[in-house]
């Protein structure tokens, strides 16, 4: 099931979520919706807080729709080392319509546990790194324009209320 995307700066995205106790079919069917949320949205990376759930999972796939294409599921992720700088311009499915750059870590190892519970350990980079970070932020009730200037953020949040104002008007498809 399709869930809807909260639009920042709504304050469930700025709260931290709390860690998955036992990964049942709970969570993998919000798993599941996690990622046709983000497929549809089509997006590469998605937190269960954008869709107002506090806890700590995160979907990803940094080539979607192509052979390679590798659907990440990620419950409880932890970076454990964060290497090198890198830019990179990202944007967020909950701050349509926007990019900024941003500077993050050019590789990363994370821990998490897979839909199965198990423990997994991967080394990430280049775009998956940047994905991941971007995506534990969330967690963590960050969102990339807090790592931008004050000036940019607010045009940004200026921006967002015009959308959230257009969105909240009645309107009939007819
Ligand atoms: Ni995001």
């Amino acid at each position: 099931m399709v869930r809807d995307i909260l639009v920042w700066p709504h304050p469930l995205l700025k709260k931290p979520a709390t860690p998955v106790v036992k990964v049942d079919d709970s969570v993998r069917a919000l798993v599941a919706d996690m990622f046709e949320t983000m497929y549809a949205a089509e997006g590469v990376g998605l937190a269960a807080p954008q869709v107002g759930v506090l806890q700590r999972v995160i979907v990803l796939d940094t080539t979607p729709r192509q052979p390679e294409s590798l659907p990440l599921a990620m419950i409880n992720p932890e970076l454990l080392t964060l290497e090198g700088e890198t830019t990179y311009t990202e944007g967020c499915l909950s701050i349509p319509g926007e990019a900024e750059d941003v500077v993050r870590a050019a590789s990363v190892t994370v821990r998490f546990l897979d839909t199965e519970g198990q423990s997994q350990t991967l080394a990430c980079e280049g775009l998956l790194a940047i994905a991941v970070q971007h995506e534990v932020d969330h967690l963590d009730g960050i969102v990339y324009v807090d790592h931008i200037s004050t000036l940019k953020r607010e045009f940004i949040r200026r921006r967002m209320k015009k959308l959230q104002a257009q969105r909240e008007q009645p309107r009939a498809n007819l």
